[in-house]
């Protein structure tokens, strides 16, 4: 069947809740992808920050052969060992005590929300940032500060306010007798790689801690080695009381990990919150493996290089096209403000065979595995000059 009758059959089947590309992919290899038709992309989204050591991975393969010959899955009323080892290295990565697991990214925004209200006891307000994304189920889209992502779900969630991101007077302004926490991305992502000027977070710790209010920092997309550090709060000098992650954590199988400071985590009981699936030994052990090559200190410290590289081209043609916008991010979550329809290049590029996505219709987003080579993005640079050029034409 061509790649055609084949999206026929899935608009014919699937819901209609994505923005697809016509491209049915079926297999990779690093940061290459292939569709079923046989052409092959150069993949700069790599699942939205997903597939972090790139694709058919012998680290994550290995990881997956060997605990399905074990062990798929098993309730959490018994230990799982691969489960136990992630959390050390999480928490001894994160300066966190305890992790709790679940499968993606809006889970573990819930069990944080969650946790935050029954630390609060009777302080139930969460305090998160317009222009934030932090997943799509009920309690994940009331913390989203974004209107067009909420209004044809109300009523959402109450007990969220709103404030603006990098602005400590907007986020002191909505503290009250009944706030128990703030929720953060530490640059944020979906809202369009907006990152926080140097001591912002500081002086949210420091109205944490004279409101006693608890920190929780939203890491799915920037955590796990995409910014250049474990972590991406770790760019800022601060210690969260509580992160999420998922995304890149296990490399492509769904796995989302909250973690939090032992006086936090000690809240929650058995009874309080669970998952059948969440930390199951299978995505543990894939997750433990990748996390073991990402966490080291010369992986990461190439993650920033080629980050720094892949500014530094987006830069000179930022310069050469007269962009008046910025380029931005860190590591390799990295962000181009284009001023017209990113949409248009997004497209341009796929025809020429690269894959890249837009944000917000304005931030030409770059997110490729954490181990793309040097010549991969000099590729996507000469085809997006190649585009721009046609574009201004
Ligand atoms: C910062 C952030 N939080 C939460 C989510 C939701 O994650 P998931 O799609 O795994 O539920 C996303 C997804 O893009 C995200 O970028």
């Amino acid at each position: 069947m061509k790649m055609e009758e084949k999206i026929a059959k899935g608009k014919k089947y699937i819901m209609n809740t994505y923005g697809r590309l016509p491209v049915v992919l079926e297999k990779g290899e690093g940061s290459w992808v292939y569709d079923t038709d046989g052409n092959k992309y150069l993949d700069f989204v790599a699942g939205i920050a997903v597939n972090s050591l790139g694709h058919n991975s012998e680290i994550v393969n290995k990881a997956l052969r060997e605990q399905s010959e074990k062990l798929i899955h098993c309730s959490n009323l018994y230990w799982i060992e691969p489960q136990i080892d992630l959390a050390e290295l999480l928490c001894m990565a994160a300066g966190m005590d305890k992790a709790f697991f679940c499968n993606s990214g809006a889970e573990a925004n819930e069990g944080a929300i969650k946790l935050a209200r029954k630390w609060g006891n009777g302080r139930y307000e969460i305090i998160s940032a317009i222009q934030s994304f932090h997943g799509r189920t009920m309690g994940a889209l009331a913390a989203t500060g974004q209107e067009k992502y909420q209004k044809s779900f109300i009523p959402v969630l109450t007990g969220f306010k709103y404030a603006v991101f990098n602005d400590l007077e907007s986020i002191q302004a909505q503290i009250s007798e009944k706030t128990c926490a703030i929720m953060l991305e530490p640059i944020q992502g979906e809202g369009g790689i907006n990152e926080p000027s140097e001591d912002f977070f500081k002086g949210v710790k420091d109205l944490c801690k004279k409101h006693n209010l608890l920190l929780i920092i939203d890491e799915v997309q920037t955590g796990v080695g995409r910014t250049g550090k474990a972590f991406g709060f770790q760019n800022y000098d601060f210690q969260p009381d509580i992160i999420t992650l998922a995304k890149g954590l296990g490399g492509g199988v769904p796995i989302g990990a909250m973690l939090a400071k032992d006086e936090v985590a000690e809240i929650f009981q058995p009874g309080d919150h669970a998952s059948t699936f969440g930390g199951n030994p299978l995505v543990t052990n894939v997750a433990l493996n990748v996390c073991q090559v990402i966490f080291c200190e010369d992986f990461l410290r190439e993650v920033q290089e080629k980050g720094q590289y892949m500014r530094e081209q987006l830069g000179k043609l930022k310069e050469q096209f007269l962009f008046p916008g910025k380029v931005k991010g860190k590591g390799l979550m990295v962000g181009l403000d284009y001023p017209k329809d990113a949409g248009e290049i997004v497209s341009k590029m796929l025809e020429k065979n690269i894959l890249i996505n837009a944000i917000g219709g304005k931030t030409l987003r770059f997110v490729p595995p954490l181990n793309v080579k040097y010549e991969e993005i000099d590729i996507v640079i000469k085809a997006l000059e190649e585009v721009f050029r046609e574009v201004s034409a």
